[in-house]
């Protein structure tokens, strides 16, 4: 009897310790536990959906069914439940499969900003069983000639605030014998077929599946452009299986029905349209669209319509950090946060100024074939990555410990990966920053750019680790320390980061390059004190003879390039820097900056409205004071 009152003791006592002991030797271990288990949960999910096919929308659809009255867009003053949304899809559909003939496997491009009728667009398309391809709706001209072209679309849809982008390049568009549609009730110029007062006349009836009965989980079901490392962007082929993936990461980091997405990030990125809005669909909740993020009315969004979960990128999370202190900061409903690019600093001043939302930093590129689903708590200031997450796998077999990434030496003044005496790549230790690759294989393919081999080819390194491997090259630097965490350090090559956009520097210098007086054009991010990311600099030689002249610069750069790309400061130099194998130096232009009392070259700095002014002392104080808005 004593005995067993002594065993049930010792027993009791072991596990009233053991959970402390787990917690000692991983405090991440329950967190660590439900990511696991919801993963297995996702995991079987998406194993059900490659035995019996479904697509993202046949999870819409589902929803609309169960619960056609909960609000599912909620965008300005107005709001669309499930089964509006599902109707005002039924229309497009039936207005583009009669006006412009649409069919299973075509191309659509969707030229246009945050609006419902974005939304409407991309069902109508997915019930045709077509493909729709998000152009950026801040590209003009040569720009948005080339993406359009590289995903073969029969057809441009262009919001009515875009009708002057899209005559600026309709005689090209009209050479390939494109359709145009503009969402307005009438159109007089030739070419441009006007399609609300369609959409209004046509029946809102469902649309028969068989319409889309070859679309399959390798099917593209998406483009998404990005911007590469060089030349003009490029189109990431994203199929049914992607679109699942990138879904599932709202599941993975604890969204559930009730919660209400606040989407003020571009609807044309991975970001906005897979995480968000994707993932908001799997999810079955409420939408909040903005039409572009706005820090003052940010909150004030929040509290007025219950918002539970927000989505960042870094920035955002500066700007808001950044406003005065008010009352009433912590006075909102927001728990989560799930985005990419927020730096420690910037959270910690976040946590304590906003209250206790949960961080969910995620990792992952467009095209890339692998990412880190990230997970985070707020007493412990950095995400934990103890399970990553591959989009294009079925995650239980990804469970392996192994890691299908590394982070290798990058040597950064020449630009390349390290290779050691027997022309392999080095991996760093822990705590080290290095360059990310993910090896491709049949389970995390890489499925490359459409229409582009040789941009494709280029994101490949071949001979990693040892002779015939091949990896993604990421081109971003992370580091990963003792525990596991992982910090994004910084992007390098041919893009840079600013204001949320990548710029991809090859882009910017092909525009400088068609003024007249400009011979070579080396363009680069240079880092801001108070500032995510960097801003755009170019390194320029003018022809002989010839004058700087800083307002044809402006002219063309206004005209040509989205205000986040256009080259805030100019360096003229004599020659441009270049590698041993004529590749432009742009690391060490970086790190020299834009300090006039350090450079001796010519220095312009862009200034709003005005044009190219001469770089002074007054301007680099009043830009690192904060004074100066870029
Ligand atoms: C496949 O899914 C459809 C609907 O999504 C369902 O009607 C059908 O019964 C499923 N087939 C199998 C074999 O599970
Ligand atoms: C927000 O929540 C409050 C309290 O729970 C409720 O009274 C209010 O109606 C909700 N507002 C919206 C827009 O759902």
């Amino acid at each position: 009897m004593r005995e067993n009152t002594m065993i049930a003791y010792i027993l009791f006592t072991v596990l009233a310790i053991l959970p402390l002991f787990i917690y000692l030797r991983n405090p991440y271990f329950l967190g660590d536990l439900r990511y696991a288990v919801t993963a297995i949960r996702i995991g079987m999910r998406m194993g059900k959906i490659k035995k019996n096919f479904s697509s993202l929308l046949d999870c819409f659809l589902d929803r609309a069914k169960k619960h056609p009255e909960k609000t599912f867009l909620i965008f300005e003053e107005s709001s669309y439940t499930y089964s509006q949304a599902d109707r005002e899809s039924n229309k497009v559909a039936r207005a583009l499969s009669t006006h412009a003939q649409l069919k299973e496997g075509d191309t659509a491009a969707l030229f246009l900003g945050n609006e419902p009728q974005f939304v409407w667009l991309w069902l109508g398309l997915a019930k045709l069983g077509c493909v729709a391809s998000l152009l950026n709706s801040n590209i003009r001209s040569k720009s948005l000639v080339h993406c359009f072209s590289c995903c073969e679309a029969k057809v441009l849809i262009a919001g009515a605030d875009l009708r002057g982008a899209v005559e600026e390049v309709l005689p090209a568009l009209r050479e390939q014998g494109i359709r145009v549609f503009i969402l307005s009730d009438h159109s007089d110029v030739e070419g441009i077929e006007s399609l609300s007062d369609k959409l209004e006349k046509t029946c809102d009836e469902p649309l028969s599946p068989q319409l889309r009965a070859n679309i399959n989980l390798k099917t593209p079901a998406l483009y998404i452009y990005t911007s590469g490392t060089t030349g003009l962007p490029k189109a990431a082929v994203v199929n049914h299986e992607r679109v699942w993936m990138s879904s599932f990461l709202q599941a993975m980091v604890g969204v559930h029905s009730s919660d209400v997405l606040y989407l003020s990030l571009p609807l044309y990125h991975t970001s906005g349209f897979l995480m968000g809005l994707c993932g908001a669909i799997e999810r079955g909740i409420t939408v909040v669209l903005r039409r572009k993020f706005s820090v003052s009315n940010f909150w004030n969004d929040c509290r007025k319509h219950n918002v539970t979960a927000i989505q960042y990128i870094g920035e955002i999370i500066r700007y808001l950090c950044n406003t005065p202190k008010k009352d009433n900061d912590k006075d909102h409903k927001v728990r989560l946060a799930l985005g990419n690019g927020i730096r420690s600093d910037t959270w910690v001043d976040f946590l304590q100024r906003f209250g206790n939302v949960r961080i969910c930093e995620c990792y992952g590129a467009t095209e890339s074939n692998v990412g880190f689903d990230t997970l985070s708590y707020t007493f412990k200031l950095l995400s934990n990555d103890l399970l990553f997450f591959i989009y294009h796998n079925n995650l239980p077999t990804s469970f392996q410990m192994s890691s299908p990434y590394a982070l290798i030496r990058y040597d950064t003044e020449k630009e390349e990966p390290v290779r050691n005496s027997r022309g392999f790549c080095i991996e760093v230790p822990k705590g080290e920053t290095g360059l990310l690759v993910g090896k491709i294989g049949q389970k995390t393919p890489f499925y490359g750019y459409a229409k582009n081999k040789q941009q494709t080819e280029k994101k490949k390194l071949r001979d990693v680790f040892e002779q015939g491997d091949l990896y993604f090259n990421s081109g971003d630097l992370l580091r990963i320390d003792e525990e596991g965490f992982v910090y994004f350090q910084d992007r390098i090559g041919d893009t840079f980061r600013w204001k949320g956009e990548n710029v991809a520097t090859t882009e910017v210098a092909d525009h400088l390059l068609t003024v007249d007086f400009i011979e070579e054009a080396n363009v680069y991010g240079v880092k801001v004190p108070g500032h995510e990311g960097r801003i755009g600099m170019a390194a320029l030689k003018l022809k002989e003879n010839t004058d700087f002249d800083g307002t044809a610069i402006y002219q063309h750069v206004k005209n040509y390039l989205p205000s986040y790309a256009r080259p805030r400061f100019l360096r003229i130099q004599d020659a441009v820097a270049v590698t041993g194998t004529f590749k432009q130096l742009k690391a060490k232009l970086a790190e020299e900056g834009f300090d006039p009392a350090v450079i001796q070259d010519p220095l312009f700095f862009l200034e709003d409205g005005k044009g190219y002014v001469p770089m002074t002392q007054e301007i680099l104080t009043a830009i690192t004071e904060g004074t100066l808005k870029l």
